[in-house]
């Protein structure tokens, strides 16, 4: 699949601009905080429904402004699209898929597929479990729109259960307990499916990045697989989460864990064996795209001349000849000298929010 134009209105330092993409290599060059970020985001935001740097949707409107545009046309599956974004200081963004307005980021999620890959990733690894959980929700809710709808509905009964948790009201507790069990469920399932997918494909990838030396395993942690466990760790762990106010355990907790050569990554890794690894997790999480969706996704690399060596960059670069992909950096000479992508790229100055 690729995008074909996008337009930005009012968007971030963005006042009016079309910009025709090309199918194959983009990059966008310039001194720092131009606005070559934004053009990322703004692709990003078409397929996720939000932004992968900040919360606030009113910060995403042109300083001047109380409203903006993201206009995008993307072909997939040899048809064409338009994606239509209005955000507003004031009231809810609409989103409109063909002219149909779209009332959940369910319905967004999965049309257009998109790998970011930002300096920022580098400590997904290294942090705590919620931004590894993120990936995981991120990759699996691009392939299974439902997913994302259950997880919004594990979060609503999650908040519930902890309104109830915090007020000491007990009444009914076993009720929510139930039906918490029930989603707990099958958000494990989705999740250990793909971890799996995701092992499959590290096998692969891990391997040659490192000149075959050493192996790796992506292990999902959870105490619990079914219904009937998460019932009984909830009813075990009653008096604890009254206590804190908050249910302890569960879906919204879980980590997944890698291991180098059997010993875990957070504990004993490298800064050069995390890179490594979240580029093999960022290459594997396209090939899974790419097998499910029957099309390849898009991948945005945004300043990863900044982070990643040259034998890095050329297998991000190896593994995706035939994808749509944006890259930003500041020393274009740094993206030229890469001979696979200079058959088929468009390069694009980028000065002060405008294409020079
Ligand atoms: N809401 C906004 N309105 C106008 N300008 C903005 C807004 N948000 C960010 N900017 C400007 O965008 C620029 C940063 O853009 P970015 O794409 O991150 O830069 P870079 O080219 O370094 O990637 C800064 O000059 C910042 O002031
Ligand atoms: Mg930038």
């Amino acid at each position: 699949m690729f995008i074909k134009e996008v337009y930005l209105e009012n968007f971030r330092n963005y006042k009016n601009q079309t910009i025709q993409l090309n199918e194959n290599v983009n990059v966008f060059y310039g001194n720092n905080a131009q606005g070559k970020t934004n053009i990322l985001e703004a692709l990003y935001f078409g397929a996720f429904g939000r932004s992968f740097r900040t919360n606030k949707e009113g910060e995403l409107i042109n300083f001047e402004d109380s409203a903006s545009k993201i206009n995008i046309t993307y072909e997939k599956n040899d048809r064409l699209n338009k994606l239509d974004i209005a955000l507003n200081k004031k009231e809810k963004k609409t989103i409109k898929l063909n002219g149909i307005k779209l009332s959940r980021n369910s319905e967004l999620v999965g049309n257009i597929n998109i790998v970011i890959f930002s300096p920022d990733d580098i400590i997904i690894l290294k942090q705590g479990p919620s931004l590894r959980r993120k990936f995981l929700d991120i990759l699996i809710s691009q392939l299974k729109p439902k997913y994302l709808h259950e997880l919004s509905e594990f979060n609503k009964i999650l908040e519930q259960r902890n309104n109830l948790l915090k007020s000491k009201k007990l009444e009914t507790i076993d009720i929510w307990n139930e039906q918490f069990a029930q989603k707990a469920e099958i958000i494990y399932k989705y999740r250990k499916k793909y971890v799996q997918k995701l092992q499959e494909k590290l096998e692969e990838i891990h391997p040659e990045l490192t000149n075959e030396k050493e192996s790796i395993k992506i292990k999902y942690i959870t105490r619990f697989k079914s219904k009937e466990e998460f019932l009984e760790i909830l009813n075990q762990n009653l008096n604890l989460d009254l206590l804190r106010g908050y249910t302890s355990e569960g879906p919204q907790r879980e980590d997944f864990e890698i291991l180098i050569n059997d010993k875990s990554l957070n504990l004993y890794g490298s800064q050069g064996q995390h890179r490594t690894a979240i580029l093999a997790l960022k290459i594997a999480e396209m090939k899974i795209i790419e097998e499910e969706v029957s099309d390849s996704p898009i991948l945005l690399l945004d300043d990863i001349t900044s982070e990643l060596d040259e034998h890095r960059i050329q297998a991000i670069f190896n593994s995706v000849n035939k994808y749509q992909v944006f890259i930003t950096c500041t020393d274009i000479n740094l993206i030229l000298k890469y001979d696979c992508l200079t058959k088929n790229i468009k390069l694009y100055n980028i000065d002060s929010g405008k294409i020079v």
